[in-house]
């Protein structure tokens, strides 16, 4: 099934149309259709480390704890929302100030914030092979049925853009959600990639480091499913 997202919806366009790229140690922000697709991550980074990348980075806790313990990994984190982007830019703020992280270190300095869909962004910039991991932790569920179309799972060229772009060699992608329901369709839908098959749930490195909607439903006492998928 192809439900793919029509560009010109408001719910998209909003979202395009202002795509950025942010440099959060120079704190340079570039527009998207200013920098050449694919991206080379190489040009980006200055080096030729592997690249994660976090869908729907939300308030950012994973993407700033795991930049800070990974020097030698590129991330970059993909958002929607401006609202988030800001959020997590001050959060990055805030603990480079209250750490007193010098901005020449290094630190950071593997992290890019890139404000668009994912989608988006996955079909048109992200090269080929490129992605050593995907991070896909509480994707919006769209539980109204209406807005089910939303749910980005669903969109056949996101999925097979997913598996374009992981490396062959060992490429991961990691789920983790609340919605049980979801969860069911999102290993359905994975079931028809031939290219990507389903690993040990605990081998998730950096599962000591809780995003903001993991920690609140962990307190809610919530089940939180999880699933992660290796490039075959
Ligand atoms: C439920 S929140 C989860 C946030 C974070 N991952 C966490 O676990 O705390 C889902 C996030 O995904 C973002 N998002 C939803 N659809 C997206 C898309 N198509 N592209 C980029 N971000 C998206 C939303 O704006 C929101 O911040």
């Amino acid at each position: 099934m192809r439900e793919n997202p029509n560009y010109t919806d408001l719910y998209y366009q909003n979202t395009t149309a202002h795509s950025q790229i942010v440099d959060i140690i120079t704190e340079h922000t570039v527009p998207l259709s200013e920098v050449a697709a694919p991206i080379d991550w190489e040009a980006l980074f200055g080096n030729t480390h592997p690249v994660e990348i976090e869908i729907g980075f939300g308030k950012g806790r994973f993407l700033l704890e795991a930049s800070k313990r990974h020097p030698k990994v590129n991330y970059i984190g993909v958002e929607r929302a401006q609202k988030y982007v800001e959020v997590t830019r001050d959060r990055f703020e805030k603990h480079i100030r209250h750490f007193g992280v010098d901005r020449r270190s290094g630190t950071f300095s593997n992290v890019r914030l890139v404000r668009t869909d994912a989608n988006y962004f996955l079909t048109r910039y992200v090269p080929e092979m490129a992605v050593q991991a995907y991070h896909i932790y509480f994707p919006d569920p769209w539980p109204r049925k209406r807005q089910r179309k939303r749910r980005i799972f669903r969109n056949q060229d996101f999925l097979e853009a997913l598996t374009h772009t992981l490396n062959s060699e060992g490429g991961r992608l990691y789920i983790m959600t609340d919605h049980k329901e979801y969860f069911q369709e999102i290993q359905e839908r994975l079931a028809g990639l031939s290219v990507l098959r389903p690993v040990d749930a605990g081998l998730r490195p950096d599962s000591d480091i809780a995003t903001h909607y993991e920690t609140k439903y962990v307190l809610e006492g919530r089940p939180i499913y999880r699933v992660v998928y290796e490039r075959a």
